[in-house]
């Protein structure tokens, strides 16, 4: 098991008590600019944590306040298919966990299924479908943690309906999707698509996923945002490159910073914040 807790104890130290998580898909590094009062720790300075090698995955916690509340931030993640193990992948979620959040924001990069998405629109996810046949659950658990969650509810209804809520006040369209989680890293084939669609997943992506079941497990409420950066394989005229994706997430940055952030003010309405909570 990954040293969640004495991890916990340096980024305590270095960031105080968050009451929301973020994690920041492909691209979509940008919220960080809307974080006042910053402090970040590489995942290299991080017992237990390998760096993440993925362009536009810098991997670091990100501590400050986005409309005045606590947040911790991971800009970046890491994925299976670098080669990390499931309780790697993870372990940054576990450590946001111990950090005390109660809610947990999810954003990812993703290819576009459903018909009526097109590149550039956000999609807010109401249920997810798990094709990466890998579970992080299985072995040691962090203390607290659920063996077997339900998972019949994974997004949690009432930040569902927050989202809803900022996003028509902001002027910004959120479609209601199911995420589809695969192991990539290839893209997938046009064959696949058509049969994740099938499925009745609306978008697919690399990531996600496990940190949802983690969260979960965890009794943390979730919401998770896909960016469409391409239509997935077989439906757009394009050929898949990575770059393209990055591209597409810094365009849409700002529209998911302002959502993210008129969120995450309304969770903090309640009570004033400071750093050590
Ligand atoms: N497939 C899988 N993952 C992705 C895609 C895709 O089309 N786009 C961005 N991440």
């Amino acid at each position: 098991m990954i040293q969640v807790d004495s991890a916990v104890d340096l980024l305590r130290a270095a960031g105080g008590r968050p009451r929301v998580g973020l994690v920041l898909g492909s691209g979509l590094g940008g919220l960080i600019d809307h974080v006042a009062d910053r402090v970040e720790i590489p995942f290299r300075e991080v017992p237990g944590l390998p760096e993440a090698t993925v362009a536009g995955h810098e991997g670091r916690f990100v501590f400050g306040f986005l409309a005045g509340v606590p947040i911790a931030l991971l800009a970046g993640r890491l994925h299976a298919y670098e080669g990390c193990s499931p309780k790697q992948v993870v372990a940054p979620t576990r450590m946001l966990a111990g950090l005390g959040v109660d809610a947990l924001v999810v954003t990812n990069a993703a290819g576009g299924i459903h018909p009526r998405l097109d590149p550039g629109d956000l999609v807010l996810l109401d249920d997810y479908i798990d094709l990466t046949f890998r579970a992080p659950l299985t072995g040691q658990l962090r203390t607290g943690e659920e063996r077997c969650p339900d998972m019949s509810a994974p997004f949690d209804e009432q930040l569902r309906g927050l989202f809803m809520d900022v996003a028509v006040r902001l002027g910004v369209q959120l479609h209601p999707g199911t995420y589809c989680g695969v192991l990539g890293p290839q893209y997938e084939t046009a064959a696949e698509v058509r049969m994740l669609a099938s499925l009745g997943a609306d978008v697919v992506g690399m990531s996600t996923v496990p940190e949802v079941i983690v969260a979960r497990a965890s009794g943390i409420r979730l919401a998770g945002v896909s960016l469409v950066t391409n239509r997935a394989a077989g439906l757009g005229a394009e050929t898949l490159v990575h770059e393209d994706v990055l591209a597409a997430g810094a365009a849409a940055g700002d529209w998911l910073g302002d959502l993210v952030t008129g969120v995450v003010a309304e969770l903090g309405a309640v009570t004033p914040q400071t750093r050590s909570g």
